[in-house]
């Protein structure tokens, strides 16, 4: 490859691998088997210019690889008032990718999706939130690939032979122990939130071992425990014993080794990581609702049915935008269910392939923003410059209707 045999593209992902390489330590380079790309961002022209140049050098991926969010609903983007400039920008870098054998499937929740990857698998895959679940809930095997080395990965078939590929690099190294949690929060969707905030606070890029999670945790609430936790630290990886594949057993989950450091976790710890989460306060007006960060599932949007239903057929309150990301695979589903008429009375907007940080469909006037996503409340304040407030989805579905910011007092002790 290096020699141009298979292309101009092909030699110049090389050339970025192997200097990679260099930067990891690694002495050899290994086969990946699937890719998940993060790079049809268009956080500047680069993203764009970058695409382009590989297509141009004829580059085209050696492995199935699938698309994150790119900057655009596809469909609506008119609609939802995106600059005509951006969004030809934004439809250029979709054919870049897609020209290049990528897949359309434009989700930060791939592994809800299309081409799930299998226990054991080594793969490459961006998106941090995905990273995490495909190593932790799944046990697929990825570093964090950052924008580029992705794509490169993808051509090649490549990557350096280091970090979370590698057995031994995959240890539990601090022993998070759940202490005195009351029952009931285990079935709360916010209580993986606010335990995602301490974990990637507390644990950063090291490691973290979960003592005390049932297993009867949903997808959906690991999926939002990893997003937190890889947007409040960069946890690539945690185990959960007795839910993650490779922590049958806490000895299993640190391979034998004695812990590098044992915390626990209680109620008070989780009340300050809730407190923390939100920079807005109940009674404050609300701007807008946003939910589906990462991307809705089907059952998520089963659930909003279910809390816009127990509202009786209040309507939202002027003003308040409701707004909803996901995929193009969960909408195709939700197409077939009859929840449409329930989220299209209550005004629920559904934004396709997109993210709210990267597509500027919402306005800067927006104040106030509520969500149920720890992820989305990590960004949000920078990005928007808004105040967010997390609750959960009847929180969501009442303070719309409200006007107002409203939620329901969680109770973190056992008493
Ligand atoms: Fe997805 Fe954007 Fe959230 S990529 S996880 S919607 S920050």
């Amino acid at each position: 490859m290096l020699q141009g045999e298979f292309g101009g593209a092909a030699k110049f992902a090389m050339s970025i691998l192997i200097r990679m390489a260099d930067v990891y330590e690694a002495t050899e380079l290994m086969d990946i088997t699937q890719a998940h790309i993060d790079s049809c961002a268009l956080l500047s022209d680069s993203n764009l210019e970058f695409a382009e140049m590989l297509v141009s050098r004829g580059g085209h991926v050696s492995v199935p690889t699938t698309l994150n969010m790119i900057p655009l609903d596809l469909q609506n983007w008119e609609r939802l008032g995106v600059p005509l400039g951006f969004a030809v920008k934004a439809q250029r870098l979709a054919k870049a990718y897609t020209d290049m054998g990528c897949i359309p499937t434009w989700t930060c929740a791939p592994y809800q999706g299309y081409l799930t990857p299998r226990f054991g698998q080594q793969i490459a895959w961006g998106e941090s939130n995905a990273i995490v679940y495909a190593n932790s809930v799944l046990g697929a095997r990825t570093n964090r690939y950052g924008d580029f080395l992705d794509i490169c990965a993808a051509i090649t078939g490549r990557v350096p032979k280091v970090g979370l590929h590698l057995e031994e690099n995959r240890r539990g190294q601090i022993l998070l122990r759940l202490v005195g949690i009351s029952p009931l929060l285990f079935k709360n969707d916010l209580f993986y939130v606010a335990l995602g905030q301490l974990m990637g606070n507390i644990t950063q890029n090291r490691i973290p071992v979960i003592e005390g999670l049932t297993e009867n945790v949903t997808g959906d609430q690991l999926k939002a425990l990893g997003a937190a936790a890889a947007s409040f630290g960069a946890v690539a990886l945690f185990h959960a014993v007795g839910v993650t594949p490779e922590a049958n057993t806490l000895e299993e989950a640190f391979q034998g080794y004695a812990p590098e450091k044992t915390i626990e976790i209680g109620p008070s710890d989780l009340q300050k990581a809730w407190n923390d989460l939100s920079t807005g306060v109940e009674g404050t007006k609300l701007g807008a609702v946003v939910l589906g960060c990462p991307h809705f599932s089907f059952d998520e949007f089963r659930r909003l049915t279910q809390a816009i239903e127990e509202a009786k057929g209040h309507p939202r309150a002027p003003g308040v935008r409701f707004v909803v990301l996901t995929s193009q695979t969960s909408y195709a589903l939700l197409q077939r269910s009859d929840f449409m008429n329930t989220l299209t009375e209550f005004g629920v907007e559904i934004v396709l392939d997109t993210c709210p940080f990267h597509s500027p469909f919402i306005s800067p006037q927006t104040k106030t923003i509520m969500t149920n996503s720890g992820k989305f409340a990590y960004y949000a304040p920078g990005e928007l410059s808004s105040h967010v407030v997390v609750g959960s989805i009847p929180d969501c579905v009442r303070s719309a209707v409200a006007g107002t910011v409203i939620r329901e007092e969680l109770r973190w002790s056992v008493s």
